[in-house]
């Protein structure tokens, strides 16, 4: 598929999920690609009347949100919101993702959890029979990265899941660090056969902020192919 063609499938689910938004609304606002389209799509409904107050994953996105003078928020100000619509990396039909690939993972899951709903946008190039096709990104603390990266295999291999764990970098070599100032470790397990135990066991794990599986956080997926939207899940309520 050319590059035009997935731009114009992400503007199409990002219209979509526009469309379940109102006047009064308090929204999550996701980072990524496809995120950004929903921004534009509430940034387009903002200049034309419609008045919601927004919290943004990341910096990029907040900057993203300024340029429309969207009303913006935190969830120190504003703890309870209404709607969060984010892209996904990867996602499966019991609506589980994988998320991470922009870097956001930890304020983008922070977000979502204090959202009623969250909608995510995709292409039909996310769904995926079982999670795994994309590394699995993985949020740890600066401290003890090396203690942390063996505690992420032993739990890993606990799991069924075995492959290489690279350190992402930025430009120039330089180590990439997230909004919250933290490493991410991208884990290439392949498929992941048991996606709730592998985040169980992440999450006992101390040196891991954070990690990319979002389990039973979606309540839809809306996907764009050429045939049309397609949602997976629920939408409404
Ligand atoms: C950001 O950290 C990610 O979770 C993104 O939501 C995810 O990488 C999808 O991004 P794209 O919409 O750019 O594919």
């Amino acid at each position: 598929m050319d590059n035009s063609l997935i731009e114009s499938l992400k503007r199409q689910a990002a219209e979509r999920a526009a469309s379940l938004v109102r006047s009064g609304m308090k929204l999550g606002l996701g980072t990524g690609s496809t995120a950004a389209h929903f921004v534009d799509c509430i940034g387009e409904k903002a200049r034309d009347g419609l008045d919601v107050i927004c919290v943004p994953t990341s910096e990029r996105t907040r900057i993203q949100a300024e340029g429309w003078n969207l009303r913006l928020s935190t969830l120190d100000e504003t703890p309870e919101l209404d709607l969060t619509v984010d892209g996904a990396d990867e996602f499966d039909a019991k609506l589980r993702l994988v998320k991470g690939g922009g870097g956001a993972l930890l304020r983008e899951k922070i977000v979502a959890a204090a959202s009623k709903r969250m909608v995510v946008i995709t292409d039909a190039s996310k769904e995926v029979a079982i999670l795994g096709r994309f590394k699995l990104p993985i949020e740890v603390d600066l401290f003890g990265l090396r203690a942390t990266r063996i505690h992420i295999e032993n739990a890993a291999r606990a799991c069924g899941c075995s492959g290489p764990i690279v350190q992402r970098k930025a430009a120039g070599e330089k180590p990439y660090l997230t909004d919250g100032g933290h490493a991410i470790f991208d884990c290439d397990f392949g498929i992941i056969p048991d996606a709730d135990a592998l985040a169980v066991a992440l999450n006992a794990i101390p040196g891991v902020v954070e990690h990319g599986l979002f389990i039973g956080m979606a309540s839809a997926v809306i996907v764009a192919d050429k045939a049309g939207i397609r949602v997976v899940g629920k939408l409404e309520g």
